[in-house]
């Protein structure tokens, strides 16, 4: 199959459709010319990524396809080789995942990074835990766990999960969605501007999967911007504003759920369909 000139514009420059005044905006988060290598292998290869404010940016790709690794590159797991990243328009240099947590971007990794022995509110506070006031929580350091259990209990909420009943909980005993649900609410509770999510579907079932779906809708819908990495086609076109595909390690193209149907969006991933990134 030969693709037009038009057909790559749509590619590269189309937005969907009423959502013009989005694209004319400064992406929250750009990357340019990402490269990373592990030894001889090439992780990425020149990777571009932009993330507009209050989109859902889906990231498909075959198995190491780089995906994973683009991510953690744009959320200071990995420092890339070369390459430039902006957050609102300035300049990052990433070191840590607590620098891009500081400056606004959650990640749920696709290793999934909840604990599971500690309960729901300490695996939402890991690592940002509130004291007590006064001398208690200066001096002692002793943890404010009731408040924590109250806040958790709200962002929980917050987003629209009913199921869980106590947030003293430990994670040990949840169902896999609720634990899923768990770490995206962590996020969702946390991200200021950009929330990424690595296959955070991909061992639920169709109503957990729709839990976590809906939670992705509602992030946008608070002005969030969302990168969503999924192998799940119809999950993808349901849910993405737009679809970044990613290919041996490049971008192999930037399509919209409204110009290409599944079928194109896979054929662009496994290079049956070639849309140059040179292309006019
Ligand atoms: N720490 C690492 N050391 C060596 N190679 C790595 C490392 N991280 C990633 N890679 C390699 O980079 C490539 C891209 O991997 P990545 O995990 O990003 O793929 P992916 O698109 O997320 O795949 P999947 O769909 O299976 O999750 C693979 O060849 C992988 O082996
Ligand atoms: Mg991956």
């Amino acid at each position: 199959m030969s693709t037009t000139t038009s057909e790559l514009e749509v590619a590269h420059g189309g937005v969907p459709a009423g959502k013009e005044h989005v694209y004319s905006q400064q992406p929250v988060l750009s990357a340019r010319n990402i490269v990373i290598t592990f030894g001889r292998v090439v992780g990425l290869d020149g990777v571009d990524l932009d993330l507009y404010p209050g989109e859902v940016l889906a990231v498909i790709g075959d198995n190491g396809a780089g995906k994973s690794t683009l991510i953690k590159c744009l959320t200071g797991a990995y420092v890339p080789d070369s390459g430039e990243i902006k957050l609102n328009g300035e300049r990052v240099s990433f070191r840590r995942p607590q620098d891009a947590r500081d400056a606004g971007i959650e990640t749920v990794y696709q290793q999934l990074a909840v604990i599971p022995a500690l309960d729901i509110a300490s695996n939402l506070y890991l690592g940002r835990e509130d004291r007590r006031k006064g001398p208690l929580g200066s001096v002692l350091r002793m943890l404010d766990k009731k408040g924590m259990e109250k806040r958790a209990g709200e962002s929980v909420r917050n987003l629209g999960i009913q199921t869980i009943q106590n947030m003293g909980q430990a994670v040990e005993t949840l169902s896999g969605g609720q634990r899923q649900a768990v770490a995206v609410a962590r996020a969702a509770a946390f991200g200021s501007k950009v929330i990424v999510l690595d296959e955070p579907t991909a061992a639920l079932g169709v109503k957990e999967s729709g839990m976590v779906l809906d939670m992705v809708k509602q992030l946008r819908d608070k002005g969030l911007s969302v990168i969503l990495i999924s192998h799940n086609m119809p999950q993808v076109w349901d849910v993405a504003d737009r679809i970044h595909i990613q290919r041996l390690g490049g971008r192999a193209g930037v399509i919209t759920p409204e110009t290409h149907d599944m079928g194109e969006g896979v054929a662009i991933m496994t290079g049956a369909t070639k849309l140059s990134e040179d292309a006019p």
